[in-house]
């Protein structure tokens, strides 16, 4: 087997599908052992669109039953920076009081987006969060917030594929790699 081709608009691979496969297999096995014995039935949060791709394979190679939950919030608009107010586009429907909450994340970039999210969602009543995310950018952290679980460090790189996207696109790709800075440069000026 040769190299593949990957998108013109990547400069390199960060995972290709076979080691995305390696990540989510390593997640839900950790995510199984966590929750081995719990009593409830956790509550699988997906925040759209990002996560979706990892949050499906996630919850379907568990072998603990949970129960799937979806909201949608906006963080960066069409810029590339969070910005430092949450708003809520579509809310969970589950009720998280009382309840084991695992959020599945694609990444965690400056920590404003899960840092809202937990708090939300311990105000609410729930009895534990844990977050799990395929991606993890610790040098851009501007709050002091840690995923339980982080399958994959980078750097300070813009990160397409496998439901990341930049303004909507790419997220259609089997794997994940590093956008050319000319891409979203030259859209900036
Ligand atoms: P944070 O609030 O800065 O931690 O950003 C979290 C959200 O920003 C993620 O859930 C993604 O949707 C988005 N994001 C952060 N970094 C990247 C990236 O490199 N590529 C695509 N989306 C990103
Ligand atoms: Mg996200």
């Amino acid at each position: 087997m040769g190299t593949f081709d990957i998108d013109k608009d990547l400069e390199s691979l960060v995972l290709s599908a076979e080691q995305i496969a390696e990540k989510v297999a390593e997640a839900a096995d950790w995510l199984d052992k966590k929750f081995a014995f719990t009593h409830d039935t956790p509550l699988a949060v997906c925040v759209l669109k990002g996560s979706v791709f990892f949050f499906c394979d996630v919850v379907r190679a568990m072998k603990t039953p949970v129960q799937v939950d979806f909201m949608s919030v906006t963080s960066y608009g069409n810029s590339s920076e969070s910005s430092g107010e949450l708003e809520i586009i579509m809310d969970l429907t589950a009720s998280v009081a009382g309840r084991s909450v695992i959020l599945i994340e694609d990444i965690v970039d400056s920590g404003n987006t899960l840092s809202k999210i937990k708090d939300m969602i311990l105000k609410r009543g729930a009895r534990s969060f844990t977050v799990v995310t395929l991606l993890d950018k610790p040098s851009r952290r501007k709050l002091p917030i840690k995923a339980d679980l982080s399958c994959c460090e980078v750097g300070d790189e813009f990160i397409v594929g496998y439901g990341l996207d930049y303004a909507q696109k790419y997220r259609d790709l089997p794997y994940i790699g590093i956008l050319k800075r000319e891409i979203y440069e030259k859209n900036s000026r």
